[in-house]
This record gives C-alpha cells, structure tokens and sequence, in this order.
C-alpha cells in the first residue's frame, strides 16, 4: 500500500468560476479526509518554484502566468493510496482525454486550465504539502 497522503490544488479556472464546493463534495464524497485547506493566491514567481519541474518544458511560462492569474485553494487530503486515488478521480491532464464522471471531465476548461492538481508521487506529495503548509498545520 502508497502512501495515505495527497496534495491538491483546486486552480485559478475553477475557483473564478465557483466551482470549489462542487470539487470539494465530490473530494469528500470519494472517501477523502481534509487535513488541511486554504485559499491563498501564486505569484508568477511561487507558481515558478511550485512548477520547477517543468521550467524545460514549452508550456511553463503560460502556465505560472495562468496559475497566478487567481486564487486557488491548496489542500492536503488523506485517504488510503491517497496519490493514486486522487488521480483516478480527477482524471487525465487534458480533459478531452480524462474520463466521464471525473473532476476534469466536468470542470475543467483546456490541459492549462484543468481545474485541479493532484501529486504524482508520494514524495511530491510530502513537497508540496510542504509548499503551502507550515507541519504544524498539517494536523
Ligand atoms: P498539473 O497536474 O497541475 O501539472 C502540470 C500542469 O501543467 C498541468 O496540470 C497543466 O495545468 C499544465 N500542462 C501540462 N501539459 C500541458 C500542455 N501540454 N500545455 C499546457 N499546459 C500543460
């Protein structure tokens, strides 16, 4: 069994479009726990360091530039096979290919603007769990 802890961002797209209770309920109906949450916002620069993994790659400007464009809400969420869970039901990077019934499917608007992160890892997880909360928020 993975890790029981995921990372999650609910992005610029789909908290302007109030789509945040939706993603949440639907978080929470999946049998994911909320350990932590806030609303806060990227700059371009934390988005860049958020996203430096990607700093090679065509799409990295556009998207720190979009995903500093808005809020977003940052959560840590637990659940057992947390990481793998979250992705099944968010659904594939780009909507067009991300399955009926998932977050992506329904919220999403383009592969920039794809309503939510989920982590790939589980020690990217523990990272950016870290990016937005301080380990005594972590409860
Ligand atoms: P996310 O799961 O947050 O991880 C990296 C993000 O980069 C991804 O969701 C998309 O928002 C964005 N992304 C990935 N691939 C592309 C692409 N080909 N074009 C534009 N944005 C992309």
């Amino acid at each position: 069994m993975s890790g029981n802890r995921t990372f999650s961002m609910i992005k610029p797209d789909a908290v302007s479009e109030g789509n945040t209770g939706a993603i949440l309920r639907m978080i929470e109906e999946a049998g994911f726990k909320i350990v932590a949450m806030k609303k806060t916002a990227l700059t371009g620069e934390t988005a860049g360091k958020f996203y430096e993994v990607h700093k090679e790659r065509p799409f990295y400007k556009d998207l720190c530039a979009y995903m500093s464009s808005g809020p977003i809400v940052a959560l840590i969420l637990e659940k057992d096979n947390a990481v793998a869970d979250f992705r099944k039901l968010i659904g594939a990077t780009n909507p067009a290919d991300a399955e009926e019934g998932t977050i992506r499917k329904l919220f999403a608007k383009s592969i920039e603007a794809n309503a939510v992160h989920g982590s790939d890892a589980d020690d990217t997880a523990a990272q950016e769990g870290s990016f937005f909360f301080a380990k005594t928020e972590q409860f």
